[in-house]
């Protein structure tokens, strides 16, 4: 499908003396070593990537750099979540030391999600923290994962459990990036994009239910939307509750359930966007019978999530049950506390720091086989 140039959105991140921009549109690769002068940065930097990613994009954005006067490097690393770990960290650490950054170099972070936390980890503690920008390459890392300062590695322990909280400087989300997402990663952002409008607001849910058979077929326009108002939302939350003190839970509405279904299937069958499509079908039926959100509106989540072409339904045997239950705990455990649910009153206002009985958050999984 052909690109047309949309007009680039600016949000605000809010966070006094760190606050940054997320600049949406199209070209904007192109303009990355311009957008990088504006920033004042020193010369010397280091533009970190996956292999697919730099086979596509790489190029484009070291010559914009170079172009703008800076000197890069790039680093690569194998793609996919399984490279999201402290291995690869030190390897960056030695190119970094090689090729000599100081203090006053920074990061480029050019990719997806996992290109993001671990590029974002890297900049977070060599020499103690280098100034780094976002360029987001995934709609899932364009409204999620690039904006709120949230970066880190796996263990074989699990997921995300070495991190930090480090902002960036600039987010740049080129539209244009998308137009080479395979359509399942395409999907599977939109997941969380509709998550935004259940959270927080119902008329961006509305106009998902209008505009979701144009988003999936990758609409630069329709995108260009719902990408913005995704990151005006999280911009807010971040900038209230920046370290997860208490709001920032909202964000992880129907991940409780999600992350236990990733866990359990050994990160391997579902993308992070699909295991919390069913979570989010979970959670809308706890809020129902807990804090009496309309069945009305739980028909028309269920509905949505299924037009963007996302999972709603998983086979729950007693023994997945069982599996799915442990990792729900286990994340108990990591967190130290209860096991606390993110449930809504109705579309776009949501509670965080529910309880859930257990009878009833069996009863809710047995029911992901209808
Ligand atoms: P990803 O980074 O693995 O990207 C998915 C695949 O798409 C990869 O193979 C990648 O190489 C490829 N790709 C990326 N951009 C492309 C493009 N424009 N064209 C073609 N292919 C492209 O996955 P993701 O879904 O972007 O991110 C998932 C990661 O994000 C997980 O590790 C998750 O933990 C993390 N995450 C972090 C936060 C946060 O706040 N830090 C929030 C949500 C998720
Ligand atoms: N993706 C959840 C958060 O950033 O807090």
């Amino acid at each position: 499908m052909p690109v047309y140039a949309v007009a680039v959105r600016i949000v605000k991140v809010p966070l006094g003396k760190r606050s940054y921009e997320i600049k949406i549109g199209t070209g904007l690769l192109a303009r990355l070593g311009g957008e990088c002068r504006k920033l004042g940065l020193s010369s010397q930097c280091a533009v970190i990537t996956d292999s697919r990613v730099g086979r596509l994009y790489g190029a484009a954005a070291v010559n914009s750099l170079k172009a703008a006067g800076f000197e890069p490097v790039r680093l690569t690393f194998p793609a996919g979540e399984q490279q999201k770990n402290l291995t690869n960290v030190e390897s960056c650490y030695t190119q970094l030391a090689k090729h000599r950054l100081e203090r006053k170099s920074f990061v480029v972070a050019l990719g997806g999600g996992v290109v993001g936390d671990l590029a974002g980890f890297v900049a977070a503690t060599y020499l103690r923290g280098l100034p780094f920008v976002q360029v987001p390459t995934t709609l899932l890392a364009q409204v999620d994962s690039s904006v709120g300062g949230k970066v880190g590695v796996n263990l074989q322990a699990g997921k995300n459990l070495v991190g930090a909280f480090h902002q960036p400087r600039l987010v740049l989300c080129d539209l244009d990036a998308l137009q080479t997402l395979p359509a399942r990663e395409l999907r599977a952002g939109l997941a969380e994009v509709i998550k935004y409008g259940i959270i927080w607001d119902a008329r961006l849910f509305g106009r998902l239910e209008r505009q979701m058979a144009r988003l999936v077929t990758n609409d630069t326009a329709a995108l260009a939307a719902v990408i913005a108002r995704s990151c005006e939302i999280k911009a807010e939350v971040v900038g209230k509750d920046e370290t997860e003190g208490g709001l920032r839970a909202v964000l992880n509405f129907g991940h409780t359930v999600g992350h236990a279904i990733e866990a359990v299937s050994h990160y391997g069958r579902f993308l992070h966007g699909e295991a919390i499509s069913i979570g989010q079908v979970a959670a809308a039926r706890l809020s129902r019978e807990l804090l009496g959100l309309p069945s009305q509106h739980v028909e028309r989540t269920i509905q949505l999530f299924q037009t963007a072409g996302l999972p709603t339904r998983l086979a729950v045997t007693p023994g997945l049950q069982r599996r799915l239950l442990n990792a729900m705990k286990l994340d108990k455990k990591v967190s130290l506390g209860a096991l606390k649910f993110v449930l809504a009153r109705r579309l776009g206002a949501v509670e965080f720091g529910c309880d859930v009985p257990d009878a009833l958050l069996k009863r809710t999984l047995s029911q992901l086989n209808t």
